[in-house]
């Protein structure tokens, strides 16, 4: 019979990482990471040993542990994840901290925002925008792809706001029915050229309809900030937040610039030091 610390040696020993080998011997005995610290001499059963050691394996290939698993955390919630959606990061988690600012500035000056979140994968944008915002009666959120809005949709309801987050499917802001006060975009932003600098758990795992975008990586985002600026999707006094590639800033501003040339443009740095979300205001 294997121990708790035996299978976690054995998972090491395979060269993965330790903590990604608690948290896969965590998912298999169906325990908080705390219990293996606390019962290292607790025996697997057969069927336990056999399935971790599966997971070890598919680690070993590089296959991501939130999709081995089967959830990822993301600003406190639980979402759902598979390979037909990105795996939320924790840099996304600044595009929340900003749009909630950006609604309760609207809120305190006495309208309450419509919200859409244009390319929406897993759902992570408009289901913590929700959650923490219950003031917010309702948001719509697009993407091209129905496998990712099937994800979404699961979990909507797993974070009990599936009345309130709309979902559409079609390319970027087509498919919303109304203008709307704040548009939050997390868009494929990685260019084909840094393909080899993604490492192979994101390379050959994630969608690549999640990661890339043109040759520089800015095909997605300048055409769907022509298709706002083209169209009446964004109201007076609207906000569009982005989240960017580090080296994306310069050329945004120029693309937004010749768009609104009246625009505001505030940036904000994630954890890393690097520019990370672009805040674009309209005015009149
Ligand atoms: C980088 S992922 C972000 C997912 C999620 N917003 C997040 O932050 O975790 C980009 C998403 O954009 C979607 N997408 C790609 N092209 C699109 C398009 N033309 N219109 C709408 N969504 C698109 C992809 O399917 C993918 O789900």
């Amino acid at each position: 019979m294997t121990t708790i610390q035996q299978a976690l040696t054995q998972g090491i020993s395979r060269d993965i990482d330790s903590l990604d080998a608690q948290l896969l011997l965590a998912h298999v005995l169906q325990v908080e990471r705390s219990t293996l610290y606390a019962y290292p001499e607790r025996e697997l059963t057969p069927a336990q040993e056999q399935q971790y050691l599966a997971l070890i394996e598919r680690r070993a290939q590089d296959e991501p542990v939130a999709y081995l698993v089967g959830h990822k955390e993301f600003y406190g919630l639980d979402l759902i994840v598979d390979n037909r959606v990105l795996i939320p990061r924790p840099e996304t988690e600044l595009l929340i901290d900003t749009a909630l600012h950006v609604c309760r500035q609207k809120i305190a000056a006495g309208s309450i925002p419509i919200v859409a979140d244009i390319g929406t994968g897993s759902g992570a944008i408009p289901i913590a925008l929700a959650v923490n915002e219950p003031r917010l009666p309702y948001l719509y959120a697009t993407d091209i792809s129905s496998d990712a809005l099937a994800v979404a949709s699961l979990n909507c309801q797993r974070n009990h706001v599936h009345q309130r987050v709309r979902l559409l499917q079609g390319d970027l802001i087509a498919p919303l029915p109304e203008p709307v006060d704040l548009l939050t975009a997390n868009l494929p932003y990685v260019g084909a050229s840094e393909t080899a600098q993604l490492t192979p758990d994101v390379q050959n795992y994630e969608p690549h309809l999640a990661l890339f975008s043109g040759p520089d990586g800015l095909d997605l985002l300048e055409r769907f900030l022509t298709d706002v600026a083209r169209s009446n999707v964004l109201k007076a006094e609207g906000v569009v937040l982005l989240e960017i590639g580090y080296q994306q800033r310069e050329r945004l501003a120029q693309m937004i610039y010749a768009l609104w040339p009246q625009a505001k443009l505030s940036i904000y740095k994630d954890y890393a030091g690097w520019d990370r979300v672009l805040q674009v205001t309209l005015s009149s």
